[in-house]
């Protein structure tokens, strides 16, 4: 039987137009530039414009992934979207976005694992792909957090923000790939910890949409330990290590956090790509975003080993090790 490879083949992203700097929600909150810098490495980040959904943003990254990749959207014949700020409770976001690409074949659906969203996303589409289901994937991750902040709370509103990424997944034959493809991911997740991080409102719970609860603290103690746990197991399986990787492009929560997981698996401060600065944490959209980034600057070139990692709200958390 022919094994299978998923071998990206364009990355895409995009950001409203809205920039909301530290200064301004020194305005609006009792915070400071130089709190939020220190502890959180955030500069400024975007806010989608009144009647810009998800959607939206998703649609703008997917045409720029396909126009990175030389395809046309009747090319591709699956969608997974990873998303927390859904434009609806039902269809599927992923269904808006393939009406919008004029796409009628395949499957199109959502996939909701909070900030992990994107490397479940990646797994889910590269599965599917190995096992021959489909052709060519958009994975996408958007989101419009803003819709979920309380802007009166300054532990939770400084951090989050709005914008879409999404990557190309092509099934090629694995001696035909040159090396190429997802080499392999790792899942996890940890209900007990639901409540540290959570909406407070759901359809099911409170018939509304809810706002975002953290307890930051917690969040940090956890997330070096999950992050290097499943990069762990990404090198155990495939025998790449801290020094022969090329990139590492983690999920854009925290700079702290990023520094200290860097740290700890030994991974220099030059191969690790952060853009947190610039758009803050954009749950399932930070990863793409940021390897969309280091792809249009040129660090990242065929043949790279690019490691992901993200964790977020359930816990969940996960790794991607991939050749580009
Ligand atoms: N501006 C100014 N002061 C603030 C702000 C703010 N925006 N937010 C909190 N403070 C205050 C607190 O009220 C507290 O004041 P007190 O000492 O008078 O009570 C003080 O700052 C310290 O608060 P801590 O919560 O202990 O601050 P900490 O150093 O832990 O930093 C932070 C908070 C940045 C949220 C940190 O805990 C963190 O990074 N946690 C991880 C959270 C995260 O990244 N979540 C993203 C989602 S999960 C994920 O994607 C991985």
């Amino acid at each position: 039987m022919t094994q299978f490879r998923s071998v990206v083949r364009g990355v895409g992203s995009y950001l409203p137009e809205r920039i909301l700097t530290n200064a301004d929600l020194a305005l609006m909150v009792d915070t400071s530039d130089e709190w939020i810098v220190q502890r959180t490495g955030i500069k400024e980040r975007r806010i989608a414009a009144d009647g810009e959904v998800t959607s939206d943003l998703a649609l703008h990254a997917a045409r720029a992934a396909l126009k990175d990749a030389g395809l046309e959207p009747g090319d591709i014949d699956l969608i997974v979207l990873a998303t927390s700020t859904p434009d609806n409770t039902f269809p599927a976001t992923a269904v808006a976005v393939q009406a919008g690409l004029g796409i009628t074949h395949g499957a199109a659906f959502d996939l909701q694992a909070v900030c992990s969203g994107f490397v479940f996303a990646m797994a889910t589409a590269d599965n599917f792909l190995k096992a021959g289901n489909f052709r060519r994937a958009l994975v996408i991750g958007a989101e419009t957090f803003s819709r979920i902040l309380d802007w009166t709370d300054r532990t939770t509103c400084v951090l989050f923000g709005d914008g879409a990424g999404a990557v190309v997944l092509e099934r090629v034959a694995a001696d035909e790939a040159n090396g190429a493809g997802i080499l392999t991911t790792h899942l996890r997740s940890d209900g007990r910890h639901k409540n540290k991080l959570y909406v407070d409102g759901g359809v099911s719970s409170t018939r509304s949409v809810g706002y975002l609860r953290m307890e930051g603290r917690e969040v940090f103690r956890h997330a070096v330990g999950m992050i290097t746990d499943v990069i762990e197991d990404a090198f155990a399986a495939t025998g790449v290590d801290a020094q022969s990787l090329d990139w590492f492009v983690p999920h854009q929560a925290n700079r702290r956090i990023i520094d200290a997981s860097a740290t700890k698996l030994g991974i220099a401060p030059g191969k690790v790509v952060m853009t947190v600065d610039r758009h803050g944490n954009t749950s399932a959209a930070s990863i793409p975003l940021a390897l969309a980034v280091a792809h249009a600057d040129g660090r990242i070139k065929r043949g790279d080993v690019v490691l992901l990692e993200a964790m977020g709200g359930g816990f969940t958390w996960g790794s991607a090790l991939l050749r580009w």
